[in-house]
C-alpha cells in the first residue's frame, strides 16, 4: 500500500513513519518545512500546509491510506475554525486523489458530555473528514505517554516542579492514558485490517487513573516522592492554565485548550479495538519510565530502584 503521513514532523508522526519503515508499505510524509525535516532513507518528502489549498495537494498523489495527525492548537487564536478549515482542505483533497481511507487520530470524550472546545474540535475534525468518499477509521485517545508528547509533558512538569499543588475540583476526573508504543501499533494494526474502514474506536492503556493519580504516580517515577495535591473548589481551570503557563514550558496555544478538556472524563467505554487487535498493553508506570528514559537516557528512580534490587 501507499501510505500518506501527515503530521509527520510531531510526536507521533515522527514515531509512526519510523514504524511504517518496517513494513512493506510505501511511505510518503507531508510537512510544512522541508528544511527541518530529517527523513528517513525511502520515505518521500512532500512540503505543503493544509491550510493552504494548492499547497499539500501531490502528497496524495496515488496515496491509498492517509493518516491525518494534525492539529491547529500550535498558534495564538482560533484554533476550532483552523482545524475544521483544515480537515475540509484535506477531505477535498483526497476525494480529488481518490484516496481510500483516512486514519484519524482522535480525543477520548464522551460525547453525551459537554466537551471543551478542544474535544468539540476533534469531534467535528472526526466529521468533517467522513464527508468525503475516502472510508475513515477514527481511533480516540486521552493523554499519549511519551516523550515530546504536549499533553504528558505538562503533567510530568507540573508534577516533577511543584511539590505543592492547589488544584481545581478536575484532579478528580478519570483518565486512561496510553503510552505512545501501543498508540503506534494500533495505528499500525488497523491498516491491516479492512473492516476497520468507517469505524470510530477507542483506545486506552490498562490503568484508569484520575488526574490526581496521573501527577503522583509520574513524581513517584520520576522523583521518588509525591506532590502534595490540595483540591479546593474555587480555582477554575483558567486559572490553572496560568499556573500551567507558569510552571512548564508547553505553549499556551496549547495547553490552555487541554487544560480546559480535563473536566471531561476520559475513559475508554468501547473495547472493540482492543479486542479485534491483540496488543499487549503497557501500564501507566512504565509507559512514564520510558518517556524519561528516551527524554534523558535516564529510567527515573522506580527503574534505578528496580535496577538495584536486581543486583541484590
Ligand atoms: N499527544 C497526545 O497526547 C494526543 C492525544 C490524543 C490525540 N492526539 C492527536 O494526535 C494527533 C497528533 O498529535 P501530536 O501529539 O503528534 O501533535 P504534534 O506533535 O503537535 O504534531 C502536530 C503536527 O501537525 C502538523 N501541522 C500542524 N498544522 C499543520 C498544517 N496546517 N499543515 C500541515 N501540517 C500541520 C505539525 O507540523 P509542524 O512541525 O510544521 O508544526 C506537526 O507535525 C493530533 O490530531 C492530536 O489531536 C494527541
Amino acid at each position: 500500500m501507499h501510505v500518506l503521513v501527515t503530521g509527520a514532523s510531531g510526536f507521533v508522526g515522527r514515531r509512526l513513519v519510523a514504524a511504517l519503515r518496517d513494513t512493506d508499505h510505501a511511505v510518503t510524509v507531508l510537512v510544512r518545512d522541508a528544511s527541518t525535516y530529517d527523513p528517513a532513507p525511502d520515505v518521500t518528502v512532500v512540503e505543503g500546509d493544509v491550510l493552504e489549498p494548492g499547497s499539500f495537494e501531490p502528497s496524495l498523489d496515488g496515496v491509498d491510506v492517509a493518516y491525518y495527525l494534525i492539529h491547529a492548537m500550535d498558534a495564538d487564536g482560533d484554533f476550532v475554525e483552523r482545524d475544521r478549515r483544515a480537515a475540509r482542505n484535506f477531505e477535498r483533497a483526497a476525494n480529488a486523489a481518490d484516496v481510500d481511507r483516512i486514519v484519524y487520530l482522535s480525543g477520548l470524550g464522551d460525547d453525551g458530555d459537554d466537551l471543551s472546545p478542544h474535544l468539540a474540535s476533534r469531534r467535528a475534525v472526526e466529521s468533517t473528514l467522513a464527508e468525503g468518499t475516502a472510508d475513515v477509521t477514527v481511533l480516540r485517545a486521552a493523554i499519549i505517554v511519551g516523550a515530546e508528547s504536549a499533553s504528558f509533558r505538562m503533567i510530568f512538569q507540573l508534577a516533577t516542579r511543584l511539590p505543592v499543588m492547589v488544584t481545581p475540583q478536575w484532579v478528580h476526573v478519570a483518565c486512561q492514558p496510553i503510552a505512545i508504543d501501543d498508540v503506534i501499533a494500533y495505528l499500525l494494526a488497523v491498516l491491516d485490517l479492512p473492516e476497520t474502514a468507517g469505524e470510530v474506536y477507542e483506545i486506552g492503556g490498562p490503568d484508569v487513573l484520575t488526574y490526581r493519580d496521573l501527577l503522583t504516580e509520574t513524581a513517584a517515577v520520576a522523583t521518588g516522592r509525591e506532590p502534595i495535591i490540595v483540591p479546593v473548589p474555587v480555582l477554575s481551570p483558567r486559572l490553572s492554565a496560568y499556573w500551567v503557563d507558569l510552571v512548564t514550558d508547553v505553549p499556551a496555544g496549547l495547553a490552555h485548550p487541554l487544560i480546559e478538556g480535563v473536566r471531561n472524563p476520559v475513559v475508554v467505554t468501547d473495547d472493540r479495538l482492543q479486542r479485534l487487535v491483540d496488543i499487549e498493553l503497557t501500564p501507566f508506570e512504565t509507559a512514564v519510565r520510558d518517556a524519561i528514559e528516551a527524554e534523558t537516557g535516564d529510567g527515573g528512580v522506580v527503574r534505578k530502584r528496580a535496577a538495584t534490587r536486581g543486583t541484590e
